[in-house]
């Protein structure tokens, strides 16, 4: 993990950011409201001219990305005095000048999602983000053809409970340390030939389609781009559901790789303060999160794709 602490004199761009995105999206867009743009080059140009020193340090973070970094954290961005709104659309800018920002699901488009514990009963679509419980090591979007590349999380509000840690792990050093056992390496291979399947929710069945009739595709979770896909709730849910696919192979692979995540020696664990980002590149690492009480932990996500990808793919080519 990277961390890049910067003199947040960008903030006065703040003003021009707003500006910028209500030219764009129309004058009374709110913040949370916001969806991705129909021309995400346009708009970053349009985010480059006006907020320069914006531009400037999503460049430094991209560098980092660059030269091997699997995360950058900016422990303050200097956001902190603007209101909820303002930081909305500041952070959206951010996410933007780096890449294509997806939305958060299909039917209302927005792109912000708000990591909030909430009631039971009216959490949607994410177990994870909703709820206060400990998320254990996974990757994002492991339903989607290809996961976003990125996503970032800033605090608007840390958890003042001593919980809600953030836990990172860089996956190429977990797979290094796979290869330098023959149960790692066999796991690898596994994990590589074998796609497994993985249940595709209605909601997101119409957008992205599953290669299988009855909602599910088959996905290796070890693979090139992203390098891991790995949500082992999921993965579990999925073989109850389809038992010919855990085979003894499989179930070891994925009992290796748990053992390995369990290993905190090469964790990078760290509080998330108020004001804080971090950006996560989402096909070489796994992320979790420690448990948490605090109920105005507040954070907002924004998932990306790299600017020269393509917005949108299917389970069905
Ligand atoms: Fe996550």
């Amino acid at each position: 993990m990277a961390e890049l602490v910067i003199e947040p004199q960008w903030v006065i761009e703040s003003d021009a950011v707003e500006r910028v995105l209500g030219d764009y999206y129309g004058a009374d867009v709110a913040g949370a409201d916001l969806t991705p743009p129909a021309d995400p080059t346009e708009l970053r140009g349009l985010l480059r001219q006006g907020a320069p020193q914006l531009g400037a340090l999503t460049d430094q973070m991209r560098a980092l990305f660059d030269s091997g970094a699997c995360g950058v954290m900016i422990p303050r961005l200097g956001l902190a005095h603007l209101s909820t709104d303002q930081r909305r659309k500041s952070v959206f800018a951010l996410a933007v000048l780096l890449g294509n920002v997806t939305e958060t699901e299909p039917d209302n488009h927005r792109v912000i999602w708000d990591v909030k514990a909430a009631p039971e009963q009216e959490r949607q679509f994410s177990k994870f983000s909703q709820a206060p419980d400990e998320a254990q090591y996974h990757t994002d979007s492991t339903i989607v053809p290809i996961p976003e590349r990125f996503f970032l999380l800033y605090a608007v509000t840390q958890a003042d409970c001593g919980g809600g840690l953030s836990i990172l792990r860089d996956g190429r050093q977990v797979m290094d340390t796979l290869q330098q056992s023959q149960a790692g390496r066999a796991a690898v291979d596994t994990l590589r030939q074998t796609p497994l399947p993985i249940r595709i929710p209605r909601a997101f069945r119409r957008k992205y389609g599953a290669t299988a009739t009855d909602g599910y595709s088959y996905v290796p979770v070890f693979a090139d781009k992203p390098m891991w896909r790995w949500r082992k709730d999921k993965i579990e849910n999925g073989l109850v559901k389809h038992p010919d696919a855990e085979t003894p192979g499989v179930r070891q692979a994925l009992d290796t790789v748990a053992e390995q995540l369990a290993d905190t020696t090469n964790e990078v664990r760290q509080v998330l303060s108020t004001d804080a980002i971090v950006v996560i590149d989402n096909h070489v690492a796994f992320h979790g999160r420690t448990a948490f009480t605090d109920t105005k932990r507040h954070l907002l996500r924004i998932r990306f794709h790299d600017a020269s990808e393509n917005l949108e793919q299917s389970w069905i080519s």
